[in-house]
């Protein structure tokens, strides 16, 4: 069970997911999660989920041990100058999910003395499977431990140097939209060679599922496990190697790198 009380300040794609995956990890009780959006009514359905759902961020921060943000960049200054009042009035944790914004840009609304991290989640986190990216910029080794348990809860957790999270953004929380496209494909395919849609997506899908769980609990090289089911002469390698000169590697490697510089153009 996690000990502190958490708000999360901007109820959408993301903070929705994390405040869902709080709920499905069992790690807080009622009462002990709060989400803010401006637009309350738009999370009035997390309150079925003892979830205390507001608009006023100030009470919201009040009554929270850490404050997880995940606002869009251009909300995030005048959410931190809305609540930066508070913030001090006790010992807290400042948690920002924000894409592009450094720990640098918020200290300039929130100073330097409140415990402040950096956390890149993606949407898994519904789901207690995300790949969340963490860097400390303040914070004791209990402030690191308190942040950690909450995303370890929420899947696995990675501490990275802050210069790599536009990195993290791209190949974990754009990952998602990356690798959703690769089911889509191969759902396509599928359906092409026989399979209605549904089928063709739960084969796909689940076999996406097997491969990463291979890698994961191996740690092998995907070529090891790839050597495995490509036999000489065979429709594995016919298909894979047909696939490469069509440009897949090629293609997700150039869509990466595409990503990681409209997220460095973006944050300017
Ligand atoms: N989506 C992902 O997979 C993902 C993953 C990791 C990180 N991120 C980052 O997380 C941030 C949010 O992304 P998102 O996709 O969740 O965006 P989003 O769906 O637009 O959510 C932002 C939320 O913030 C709320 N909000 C705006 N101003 C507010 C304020 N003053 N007080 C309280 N709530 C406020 C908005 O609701 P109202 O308009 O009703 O206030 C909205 O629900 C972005 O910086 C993004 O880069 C996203």
């Amino acid at each position: 069970m996690l000990k502190q009380k958490i708000t999360i300040i901007g109820g959408g794609n993301i903070g929705r997911s994390i405040a869902e995956g709080l709920i499905q990890s069992r790690a807080i009780k009622n009462g002990q999660l709060t989400v803010t959006r401006r637009t309350a009514k738009g999370i009035q359905d997390l309150s079925d989920l003892k979830i205390t759902v507001s608009s006023n961020n100030v009470k919201a921060v009040r009554n929270a041990d850490i404050v997880v943000i995940a606002v869009q960049p251009k909300q995030l200054t005048g959410v931190l100058e809305e609540i930066n009042a508070v913030l001090a009035e006790k010992k807290r944790i400042v948690v920002s999910v924000v894409s592009g914004v450094s720990t640098d840009d918020i200290q300039e609304v929130i100073g330097s003395k409140i415990a402040l991290f950096r956390a890149m989640p993606n949407t898994a986190i519904s789901v207690q499977q995300s790949m969340t990216c963490i860097t400390r910029k303040v914070g004791s080794k209990a402030d690191e431990k308190a942040v950690h348990s909450l995303f370890e809860n929420l899947g696995e957790v990675a501490v990275i140097e802050e210069d790599l999270m536009a990195s993290a953004t791209v190949l974990a929380a754009c990952g998602i939209a990356f690798a959703m496209r690769f089911i889509r494909a191969a759902s396509q395919g599928g359906i092409e060679i026989g399979f209605d849609s549904d089928i063709a997506q739960f084969i796909s899908a689940q076999t996406l599922r097997g491969a990463t769980s291979l890698l994961l609990s191996t740690g092998k090289h995907p070529e090891r496990e790839i050597d495995k089911v490509t036999t000489p002469q065979g429709c594995t390698i016919a298909g894979l190697n047909e696939m490469e000169h069509q440009g897949f590697s090629s293609a997700l490697i150039k869509g990466l790198i595409t990503s990681h510089k409209k997220i460095n153009d973006i944050a300017g």
